[in-house]
């Protein structure tokens, strides 16, 4: 006799059961579902490409769920919504921040209980997911097309820059897809997924700019700089971008060059967080050898100051990515001849916010009827960029209110931060403390 309580496991297991056969039918009938089980642990492909490991681990694509900024910033930015539309881009960024749990099924939005994410799929932008994308389908919101393997035992084809590869764990085959930029470019081109608003151009930018060059001894990919950089050799475009010879594994003969694995940007926070401290200088030496100053003091006596920006280092827009959150800006000081200051701008107050007026090159989205939204889920269209292109310059007239002193001192900064402290400050619970700010150029001047 079966009492209630074993009779009720047993339907509910029954249940459970027909409802995984409906669930496993709907995914084998879908194109973009494959099963957890499929992808390998970052863990494992370590034990043979340690070295390449390394350089990932704690990166922004390790990170790209974990990323403490991103979690806060995207729960507070779906509070409150009620349009449709914004939900809908609110709910969004798990497709590319935990792109594997994306594709077997779960986190499928944001507001899903990311807790419960596989463990497999809270480490971001990984070695399998990379390596068995065969094909991309369309330029952004990742449309990149996969063809993982079977697992461990069966781990298929892992899709790579060699032609000449033969592993022992796993199949190679040679991918030009992965030697181009539109590899990176399916992700790093994020549009609002209802009102199509352009929210990220890293790839147009690019594919629009000098680097994209038709002569091929010129062109330089994401990969070029990107996976050239190394401790003390930030690879843009105002540095030298050596090769790095080595084994692809710990046992492997050597090549000419191992493409790096940092995938290091402007971040200089996140990853010191997770024990990522060398990634963080990396950081900081990639913003360093990004941009120059020009201070013109010829008007000075007409209060006038003209300070020039150039894009030297970046192969796409300074800032790039989330163009609106980034802070680019100039801080301008003039001391006279006894330290005292005459002239200021671009200050942070004790808040750490920066003064209305400052100049920041940066992206500011609109409501569709010409306000200033902060959160992307209501960008309907884009009413200023004043982002300074690859190898272009954006010349700033600075106004000054008196004639500065004879033998005054003009101090120019360029700054970098991830994001403005007004915005950090909204966000309800704990504080985030302010992010650094990273010193890209500067200009010390006597008048
Ligand atoms: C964001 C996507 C991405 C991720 C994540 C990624 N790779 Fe790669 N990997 C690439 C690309 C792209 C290349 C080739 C670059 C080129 O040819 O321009 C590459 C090259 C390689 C190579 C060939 C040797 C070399 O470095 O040149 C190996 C081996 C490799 N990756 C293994 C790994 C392992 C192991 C991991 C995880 C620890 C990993 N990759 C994570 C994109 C990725
Ligand atoms: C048992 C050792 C071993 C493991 C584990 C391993 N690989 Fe490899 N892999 C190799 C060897 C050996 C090569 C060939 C290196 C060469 O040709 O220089 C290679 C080459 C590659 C290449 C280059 C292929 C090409 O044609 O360009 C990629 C990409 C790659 N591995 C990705 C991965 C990924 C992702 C994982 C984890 C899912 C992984 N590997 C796990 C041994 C391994
Ligand atoms: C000529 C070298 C060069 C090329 C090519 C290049 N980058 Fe960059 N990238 C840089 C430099 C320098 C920075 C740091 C300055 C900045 O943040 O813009 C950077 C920063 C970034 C950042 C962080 C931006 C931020 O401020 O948050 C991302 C993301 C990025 N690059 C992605 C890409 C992608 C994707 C491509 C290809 C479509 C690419 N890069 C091509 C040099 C390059
Ligand atoms: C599956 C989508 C995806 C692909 C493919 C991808 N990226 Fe990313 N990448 C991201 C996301 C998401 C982040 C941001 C994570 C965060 O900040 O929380 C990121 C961050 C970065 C950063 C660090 C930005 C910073 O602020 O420091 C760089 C650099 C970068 N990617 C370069 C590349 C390059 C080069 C490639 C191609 C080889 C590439 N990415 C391919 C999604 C992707
Ligand atoms: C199509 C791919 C894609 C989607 C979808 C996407 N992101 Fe991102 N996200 C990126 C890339 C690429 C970067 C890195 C750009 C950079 O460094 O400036 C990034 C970086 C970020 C950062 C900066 C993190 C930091 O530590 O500074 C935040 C915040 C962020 N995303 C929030 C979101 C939110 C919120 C959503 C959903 C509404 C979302 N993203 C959807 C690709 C995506």
């Amino acid at each position: 006799m079966l009492n209630y309580k074993e009779w009720f496991k047993r339907s509910l297991g029954l249940f459970t059961g027909v409802v995984m056969l409906f669930i496993a039918i709907n995914v084998a009938s879908s194109e973009e579902n494959f099963h957890i089980d499929q992808f390998i642990s970052p863990d494992t492909c370590s034990g043979c490409h340690s070295e390449i490991f390394e350089q990932w681990e704690n990166s922004m694509h390790n990170l790209a769920h974990k990323d403490p900024v991103y979690l806060r910033v995207a729960q507070f930015l779906r509070k409150g919504l009620t349009d449709a539309g914004e939900i809908k881009e609110a709910e969004s960024c798990v497709k590319c921040h935990t792109p594997v749990g994306y594709v077997t099924g779960f986190p499928k939005k944001l507001t899903d209980d990311l807790s419960k994410t596989a463990e497999i799929a809270t480490q971001g932008i990984q070695c399998d997911y990379c390596h068995s994308v065969e094909s991309v389908k369309q330029m952004y919101n990742n449309g990149l097309v996969l063809k993982p393997g079977q697992g461990e035992d069966e781990p298929g084809l892992k899709y790579g820059p060699f032609d000449d590869s033969t592993p022992d764990f796993h199949e190679a085959k040679f991918s030009r897809l992965h030697t181009e930029s539109e590899i990176c470019g399916t992700c790093h081109d994020v549009k609002h997924v209802a009102f199509g608003t352009e929210i990220e151009t890293t790839y147009t930018e690019w594919k629009n700019g000098p680097y994209n060059s038709k002569d091929s001894k010129k062109k330089i990919t994401c990969q070029g700089c990107h996976m050239y950089q190394r401790p003390n050799f930030p690879a843009t475009g105002s540095t030298k971008r050596p090769e790095n010879p080595g084994a692809a594994t710990d046992y492997s003969d050597e090549r000419p060059h191992i493409f790096t694995h940092y995938f290091v940007g402007g971040n200089s926070s996140v990853p010191g967080k997770f024990g990522g401290q060398g990634k963080t200088r990396m950081a900081v030496e990639r913003l360093e050898n990004a941009a120059t100053l020009f201070v013109d003091t010829s008007r000075i006596s007409q209060k006038k100051l003209d300070i020039t920006v150039t894009n030297v280092g970046a192969g796409h827009s300074i800032p790039t990515g989330v163009g609106d959150l980034r802070q680019v800006w100039l801080e301008i000081t003039i001391q006279d001849k006894d330290n005292k200051t005459s002239f200021q701008a671009g200050v942070l107050n004790d808040r750490h916010e920066l003064p209305k007026d400052a100049v920041i090159f940066r992206t500011v989205f609109g409501d569709g009827k010409g306000n200033p939204v902060i959160n992307i889920a209501k960008a309907k269209q884009i009413l200023t960029d004043n982002r300074i292109k690859a190898k272009q310059s954006i010349t700033e007239i600075i106004n000054l209110l008196v004639v500065p002193k004879k033998e005054s001192l003009v101090i120019v900064r360029l700054l970098y931060r991830g994001m403005p402290q007004k915005i950090l400050n909204l966000i309800p619970g704990k504080p985030i403390e302010p992010l650094p700010i990273v010193e890209m150029a500067k200009v010390q001047q006597q008048i």
